[in-house]
């Protein structure tokens, strides 16, 4: 479970939130909303650690781990990697011949679930944006975690092959029980797939059942 209680967040005198309360269970398939600078972003960096929060307490179970789909990546046409090596970026260099074969099978695992066995040697950087997009989430998932955060994932992506990648979302929460955050300013996406809303509004975090969620509430999409 992932619980917040007063998290406040200051970047010198500006303030980004204040005195957030929530709480997120373990296997529930969020959406987190808001406009854009309402500090999304900065609340799950906060929950990483990549950030520091100002007062409160942002906690979760530490021996949980948590993937994560960041919001932008700057890929170039000449990325010396294929999709299976940068999938590979995720894995511990270990000497061990066992666990170097162990760590084979996770890369031919995550490769399998994700539908990208076949396209393993592409490199990355002229593969398409959802073969991207899938690529990102293989990594993310490479290690088995128990939380899993898109930031804005499928923003650039045509409806069909967002909702290829949701589905598979989708499907490994139902299957392993993920905790699934998604930062999204996609209306449809969060109906369709989201348990649960918690809208950014007023620098404070509120719930909004799936029920009475409107366009007006998500922004704009950078
Ligand atoms: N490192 C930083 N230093 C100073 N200000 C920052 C920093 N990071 C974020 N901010 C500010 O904090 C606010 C929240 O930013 P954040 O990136 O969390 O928004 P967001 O909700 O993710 O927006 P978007 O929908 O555009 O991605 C913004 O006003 C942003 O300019
Ligand atoms: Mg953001």
């Amino acid at each position: 479970m992932i619980e917040a209680k007063n998290l406040t967040k200051k970047f010198g005198n500006q303030l980004v939130f204040q005195d957030l309360n929530f709480q997120i269970n373990q296997g529930e398939f969020v959406s987190l909303i808001g406009p854009n600078g309402s500090g999304k972003t900065t609340l799950i960096k906060i929950l990483m650690g990549l950030e520091k929060k100002t007062s409160g307490t942002l906690d979760f179970n530490k021996k949980e781990t948590i993937g994560y789909v960041p919001q932008f990546r700057n890929i170039d046409l000449d990325y010396p990697l294929s999709i299976e090596q940068f999938i590979r970026l995720n894995l511990k260099f270990t000497p061990s011949f066992t666990k170097r074969k162990s760590n084979n099978q996770k890369i031919c695992d995550i490769l399998e679930k994700t539908g990208l066995t076949s396209l393993k040697d592409r490199p990355l950087g002229l593969s398409s944006g959802g073969e991207k997009q899938k690529a990102y989430l293989a990594q993310a998932l490479l290690n088995d975690p128990q939380i899993l955060i898109l930031d804005e994932s499928t923003a650039s992506l045509d409806v069909e092959v967002k909702m290829q990648l949701m589905d598979l979302v989708a499907e490994l929460s139902h299957k392993y029980h993920l905790t699934v955050i998604f930062i999204t300013h996609d209306y449809e996406l969060t109906k369709k797939y989201t348990q649960r809303v918690l809208l950014f509004q007023n620098k404070t975090i509120k719930n909004v059942n799936l029920n009475n969620i409107s366009e007006n509430m998500f922004g704009k999409e950078q």
